[in-house]
């Protein structure tokens, strides 16, 4: 996607943010919205583990309180400084498949490797609004 080098370099700046002293394990993730925002978040993490917030939850949460809605989405990037590339937990995937479209550019990203997926392949035959005749 246009801008994806920018859309990376943002993220990585996220996960400088991340608050993860019990994992170790930083997450950074932006969305990019289609009037030209950049939108960080990163893993905020809790004593109480389950409270702990994903990177992507926190960027596409910060996207959607700033009143920006699926079809104003551009593009989202993922990152880490793992071995290997970090795909979306469980979770996430549930939240992204609501609130990003099915074809929006999911950036994946180590530093080293990049790949770029979407929800619709992350989660296929996923559960959502139609289900509740939403
Ligand atoms: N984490 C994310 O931020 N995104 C993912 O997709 C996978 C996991 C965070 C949660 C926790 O702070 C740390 O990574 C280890 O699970």
């Amino acid at each position: 996607m246009k801008d994806q080098e920018k859309l990376l370099e943002k993220a990585f700046l996220a996960l400088e943010h991340a608050y993860a002293p019990y994992s170790g394990f930083r997450v950074g993730a932006c969305v990019k919205t289609r009037d030209g925002n950049y939108i960080l978040g990163a893993n905020i993490e809790n004593a109480a583990y389950g409270s702990t917030n994903c990177a992507e939850r926190s960027a596409i949460f910060a996207a959607y309180s700033l009143g920006y809605r699926r079809e104003e989405i551009e593009g989202m990037a993922v990152v880490t400084k793992a071995e290997e590339i970090t795909t979306p937990c469980g979770a996430c995937r549930q939240v992204l498949s609501e609130l990003l479209g099915q074809e929006t550019p999911i950036i994946l990203s180590n530093g080293k490797e990049t790949m770029e997926t979407n929800m619709g392949k992350l989660l296929p035959d996923a559960f959502g609004a139609k289900d509740l005749d939403k």
